[in-house]
């Protein structure tokens, strides 16, 4: 099967202070149809660089961007802004984690997906638009769609804001969303809600997400696949359910002993990941990790390990691991 976006070597770094942080170190990765792909790692790691660089959505004057980014054949990165304007929004959409930046205030919420879909929509007229726009509040679970439309976003809930930027990401049909943190700053009952939702939109729409989240459980209940990240890099790439039965790098193994499970004994304590990751201003000359690492030894100070599959669709970037993933 041929990806639908194709993401290769990604480097992102950005001015700062007369220096240059790298945020994005060789990422690459690939995104099919119909499927949610989660980008999991801890805060700073680079998971909204990476996004944003794929729409071209960072500051121009501070960031650096290089690799490929590819779709429908194209390299998006090669793209100036008046291309990329009808890559956004209309081939892929997106929804950040606060939606009061992304909604605008001062308009009515019907009338934002309205033009959305009419920015995007040839010979669309407004009447269709505006039925489209209920059916689509509809779709995302807004009650009383036919009057909720014809209100302002601060008179919503955040969980409805929530629901109604999905409506807007959705309103050019896109075949991709990028959804960044989307349920982050929701509450629980709310967030497995929009997860839910945008699982039924998959369904419906055949649309494929990459979906951005710190939190492991997200990822085990909504992704097909996963990369983890870890400053600036993918260190493990498998499918969800690999994942969790063979988590192989120390970092993604840290992770999922840091959460609470059902399946734990109610006095297990979590465990921690000691030590934090390095400064990204500075030369990363090894893995980034092994100072955090108990298994790490001189090669790992010395070189980066590259990923390497140690299983079908299963790749792992560990110097200490074997090809069938347990420890050296
Ligand atoms: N516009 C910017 N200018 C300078 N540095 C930036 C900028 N945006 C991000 N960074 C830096 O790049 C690195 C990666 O940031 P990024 O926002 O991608 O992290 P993240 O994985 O999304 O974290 P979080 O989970 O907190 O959202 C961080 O060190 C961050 O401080
Ligand atoms: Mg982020």
């Amino acid at each position: 099967m041929n990806p639908l976006l194709s993401v290769k070597d990604l480097h992102v770094a950005f001015r700062v202070q007369k220096q240059s942080l790298k945020a994005v170190r060789g990422v690459s990765f690939d995104l099919y149809e119909e499927e949610i792909l989660g980008i999991v790692g801890e805060s700073g790691c680079g998971k909204s660089a990476t996004a944003k660089a794929l729409v071209r959505l960072l500051p121009a004057h501070s960031s650096l961007i290089s690799g490929e980014v590819i779709y429908k054949g194209e390299n998006l990165l090669s793209f100036d802004d008046r291309k990329m304007q009808k890559i956004r929004g209309k081939e892929i959409g997106m929804i950040f984690q606060d939606p009061m930046t992304s909604l605008n205030p001062t308009m009515k919420i019907g009338d934002q997906i309205i033009e959305g879909y009419l920015h995007h929509t040839k010979n669309a007229s407004r009447k269709e638009a505006r039925a489209y726009a209920i059916q689509l509040l509809e779709l995302v679970g807004i009650p009383q769609a036919f009057t909720r439309i014809d209100q302002y976003p601060h008179t919503l809930s955040g969980g409805m804001r929530q629901r109604v930027m999905i409506a807007l990401a959705l309103a050019a049909k896109p075949k991709i969303i990028i959804a960044d943190e989307p349920t982050t700053a929701l509450d629980v009952t709310i967030q497995a809600q929009i997860l839910d939702l945008m699982q039924e939109i998959k369904k419906k729409t055949g649309t494929s997400f990459i979906l951005i989240t710190h939190d492991m459980s997200v990822v085990a209940g909504y992704c097909d696949r996963v990369i983890v990240m870890y400053c600036g890099r993918v260190i493990e790439k498998a499918k969800v359910e690999q994942l969790f039965a063979r988590p192989s790098h120390p970092y993604t193994q840290g992770l999922l002993q840091s959460i609470p499970r059902l399946d734990m004994a109610p006095d297990q304590p979590l465990v921690p990941i000691e030590g934090s990751p390095p400064n990204s201003l500075n030369a990363i000359a090894g893995c980034a990790f092994c100072s955090r690492c108990k298994f790490a030894t001189e090669v790992c100070k010395a070189d980066d390990p590259e990923l390497k599959k140690i299983g079908e669709e299963h790749l792992l970037a560990c110097w200490n691991k074997g090809s069938d993933g347990t420890a050296n």
